[in-house]
């Protein structure tokens, strides 16, 4: 099979994206409205970038009616974020917070997720994730228009936090985290089938 995206309606295309960019790590991304209300949502078009500054991206996309997501809203109002790492614990409670609640809604009451405060920025970040990274925006990068429309949220992290339980002496074992994945639809991996591959000398 092969296909042109052009040729295939948006839906199609994203689904052929989530069926096929496996896993995805799930950043859990608390902000802040002006008036001070917390917002809370997962977003799975999500990677770090480099650690020179430490930087991570997230990209929430618009709905489809080419309308933002509240994240986005707050986050090019208050230029602050911070994303909190998904596990097996916690995974019930993002999904609640993925629900599609009306602008002011606190997703943080909402799915019963715990704020805790950041230390150098305004939005919580959740005391029920193992990592919090605490981010000042870099940059937006508009991607498309309208219906389905990408916005690359790129962030500086200026924070982090992990549980002192997981950190040992400046590593962090993944076997500690029981991170999860999404897959599509309403599929999920967990991490715990990992195996090493230690990399290679030129040769
Ligand atoms: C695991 C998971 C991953 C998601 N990833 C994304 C994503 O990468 N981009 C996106 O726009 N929406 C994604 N969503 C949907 C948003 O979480 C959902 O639209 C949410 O209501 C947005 O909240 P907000 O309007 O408060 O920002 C995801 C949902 C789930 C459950």
């Amino acid at each position: 099979m092969q296909l042109d995206p052009e040729t295939l309606a948006l839906r199609d295309r994203y689904l052929l994206m989530i069926a096929t960019i496996l896993p995805r790590p799930i950043a859990w991304v608390a902000t802040v409205s002006p008036d001070g209300i917390p917002n809370l949502a997962p977003f799975s078009f999500f990677t770090g970038i480099c650690a020179n500054p430490m930087t991570v991206c997230f990209a929430p996309v618009n709905d489809r009616n080419g309308k933002k997501k509240d994240t986005l809203i707050n986050i090019e109002l208050t230029k602050q974020f911070t994303v909190s790492i998904v596990n097996e614990q916690n995974a019930e409670k993002m999904n609640q917070t993925s629900a599609p609640y009306a602008y002011g809604v606190n997703e943080f009451e909402k799915a019963g997720v715990t704020p805790l405060p950041s230390v150098k920025i305004r939005p919580f970040r959740v005391k029920e994730s193992p990592v919090s990274y605490e981010c000042e925006l870099q940059q937006i990068v508009r991607i498309g228009e309208g219906a389905l429309a990408g916005n690359l949220v790129i962030g500086k992290v200026v924070y982090f936090h992990c549980a002192d339980s997981l950190y040992n002496d400046g590593k962090i074992r993944h076997q500690d985290i029981h991170a999860i994945g999404r897959m599509e639809g309403a599929w999920y991996t967990r991490t715990n089938d990992a195996f090493e591959l230690p990399r290679p000398e030129a040769s």
